[in-house]
């Protein structure tokens, strides 16, 4: 059976003393066993957290990777430059970076590639916000934006993790309910068996106010293979009963 994985978005948050409270807060739990464990940090301080990481059984991610190898791109850390922090994973199209920085579907693909092939799994978000939802457009939207990766990969796409994080859902405290979720995680998972024979292995992990009352009842469904944690990946305690709950 695949290990389910737990990865906390830290988003734009932390500090030097903050993080090195929360790591070693995680780290004395020692989880990593059961299910995989990932904290996907703010690129200044991949390196701190990646020395407190080291030779522990949680993984390091980063919350975005540039499209282009290197060049004039003011502001972007490549694959390659991550890979150098023992980056393992990258979260790749988050609808923070869609809304804010205007990632469309073909840039979030190139990202993908870009971190397929420097060896750093891409963990794609798709996502529908309350409007496309209550206009039963959600299926028609997040097969859209997982389609654009599925389809210009020229890697082996059972190799990135999706994350499907309803917009609604994402720090409103509303989360899914676990029969919502399942749908939409079902509906991914028959879409990756069209693209590969290994898509039983593809980790599709929920995302939106996932926290430590309602992890254990979402990650007991089928498709859900894991969870994206945001604000409660800031709190070990809180983190760490997500993390039990996947075991
Ligand atoms: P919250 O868990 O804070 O709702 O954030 C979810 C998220 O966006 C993770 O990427």
């Amino acid at each position: 059976m695949k290990k389910k994985l737990i990865a906390g978005n830290w988003k734009m948050n932390g500090s030097l003393a903050a993080n090195e409270k929360l790591i070693a807060e995680i780290l004395a739990a020692k989880p990593g066993v059961a299910a995989d464990v990932a904290v996907c940090v703010p690129a200044p301080y991949l390196q701190q957290v990646s020395a407190l990481l080291a030779g522990s059984s949680v993984d390091l991610g980063a919350q975005d990777v540039s499209a282009h190898e290197a060049g004039a791109y003011t502001g972007e850390a490549s694959a390659q430059m991550l890979k150098e922090f023992a980056v393992r994973y990258a979260i790749i199209g988050h609808s923070e970076r869609r809304q804010y920085h205007g990632e469309t579907d073909e840039s979030i693909a190139a990202k993908a590639q870009a971190a397929l092939k420097a060896g750093i799994c891409p963990i794609v978000c798709v996502g529908e916000s309350l409007e496309e939802r209550e206009a039963g457009h959600t299926e028609e939207v997040v097969r859209r934006q997982l389609a654009a990766v599925v389809h210009t990969n020229g890697h082996c796409i059972s190799e990135i993790v999706v994350a499907y994080e309803p917009r609604w859902a994402i720090g409103t405290g509303k989360t899914a309910t676990p029969e919502q979720a399942q749908e939409v995680h079902a509906a991914l998972r028959a879409q990756l068996r069209l693209a590969t024979a290994h898509a039983d292995r593809i980790r599709i992990l929920y995302g939106g106010s996932m926290n430590a009352a309602n992890a254990a009842v979402l990650l007991a469904q089928p498709d859900i293979d894991g969870g994206l944690i945001g604000g409660a990946a800031l709190k070990a305690v809180d983190f760490l009963k997500i993390v039990e709950a996947a075991q």
